[in-house]
């Protein structure tokens, strides 16, 4: 298969280049050059997708039998790349994710959950969490709009693994080993299902190849972990003993700590960890144990380079917070 992956140096785009690199595809990256490292094996095409004349060239570099668009973020870029594309490329298979779902992160979701509406300014008063579900939905109608049936959505919801640099587990990881009494959100059965990278790149890979079509979700079965497996998973990996204080849902909120983003993956509502993949399950989606992912992670921030990427520096709890917050629950349950 001839494979065009519109990314391929960071973290989802690296593992689609490399499985497929391993599956014997011919393979392409495109992307400015400016971030990340190309993938040995892999054939770098530069240029700017937000560029019509850069689109234009690596159409002529073309056919492709697929493309992957792992780096699409807003309607008028991948709008211009699918137009570019369109008589290229046989299939087009779009990274979306689970935010565009109206639901999301407060409501169960399947596969057939109703979408939030796509207008360029949006409804006034929207959060930045919003913003980025409707770009998105606005994304996914660009690419359905031009390839009809010879198109892939896929949505998946929190991505992990090595390489991540978001630094969601990579943040956990590191307070982890940093030992002492550790701020534990909510309680330790609280179910999540993040997704490993690996994983969702493998499903992308065999959307390719076998032509599926339509959209589907990308998520870990519900249930399947706990927040406390994963802080478990944590402590095996740095091997620190480390004091986990499970703080309730309702006391946090209380205290104003922000959700998603001061303590990783925390957030207070049922909804957010209930998506069903079912449609890409029943297509042959395989998820690994969680305990895996963290290992893995934690030996790449072991051994691989730094990352230094701005979703990282949102990410975290300060120490000094954290104690106060801890304080402030020792005070509560004391009195
Ligand atoms: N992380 C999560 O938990 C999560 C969850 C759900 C969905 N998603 C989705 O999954 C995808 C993750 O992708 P990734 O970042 O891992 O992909 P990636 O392909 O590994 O990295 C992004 C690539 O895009 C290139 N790029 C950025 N802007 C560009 C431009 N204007 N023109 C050409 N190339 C450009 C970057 O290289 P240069 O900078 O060198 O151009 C880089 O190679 C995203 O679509 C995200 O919305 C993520």
């Amino acid at each position: 298969m001839r494979l065009l992956i519109l990314g391929g140096t960071w973290f989802l785009g690296r593992f689609l280049a490399e499985q497929a690199l391993e599956r014997d595809h011919n393979v392409v990256t495109f992307t400015r050059g400016k971030s990340g490292s190309d993938i040995r094996g892999a054939a770098p095409h530069r240029g700017d997708r937000t560029s019509d004349r850069d689109m234009a060239d690596l159409a002529a570099a073309g056919p492709w039998d697929v493309v992957i668009d792992t780096s699409g973020m807003t309607p008028d870029m991948v709008e211009r790349s699918a137009r570019a594309l369109a008589t290229a490329t046989d299939r087009y298979v779009y990274v979306s994710t689970v935010n565009v779902y109206r639901g999301w992160p407060t409501e169960p979701l399947d596969d057939d959950s109703p979408i939030r509406p796509y207008t360029p300014y949006g409804p006034p008063g929207e959060s930045g969490a919003d913003e980025y579900g409707r770009e998105k939905a606005g994304c996914e109608q660009a690419v359905t709009e031009t390839f009809g049936d010879r198109a892939t959505i896929l949505r998946p919801g929190v991505i992990i693994g090595p390489h991540e640099y978001v630094g969601r587990i990579p943040w956990w990881l590191r307070r982890l080993a940093a030992g002492g009494m550790v701020l534990a959100p909510g309680t330790p059965d609280w179910p999540i299902q993040p997704i490993d990278v690996r994983d969702v790149a493998a499903f992308a890979l065999d959307s390719a190849e076998r032509q599926l079509t339509g959209s589907c979700n990308l998520a870990a079965p519900i249930g399947s972990a706990t927040f406390g497996d994963l802080l478990e998973a944590c402590q095996q990996a740095t091997g620190v003993p480390a004091v986990l204080e499970w703080v309730p849902h309702t006391f946090l909120q209380a205290q104003g700590v922000r959700e998603w983003t001061e303590l990783p993956l925390w957030r207070p509502y049922t909804g957010t960890w209930r998506v069903d993949a079912a449609r890409a399950r029943a297509a042959g989606l395989t998820c690994r144990p969680l305990a895996e992912t963290v290992a893995d992670t934690w030996e790449w921030l072991q051994t691989g380079p730094a990352l230094d990427h701005e979703r990282a520096a949102e990410l975290g709890i300060t120490p000094e917070r954290e104690a106060a917050v801890l304080a402030a629950w020792a005070n509560h349950r004391a009195g």
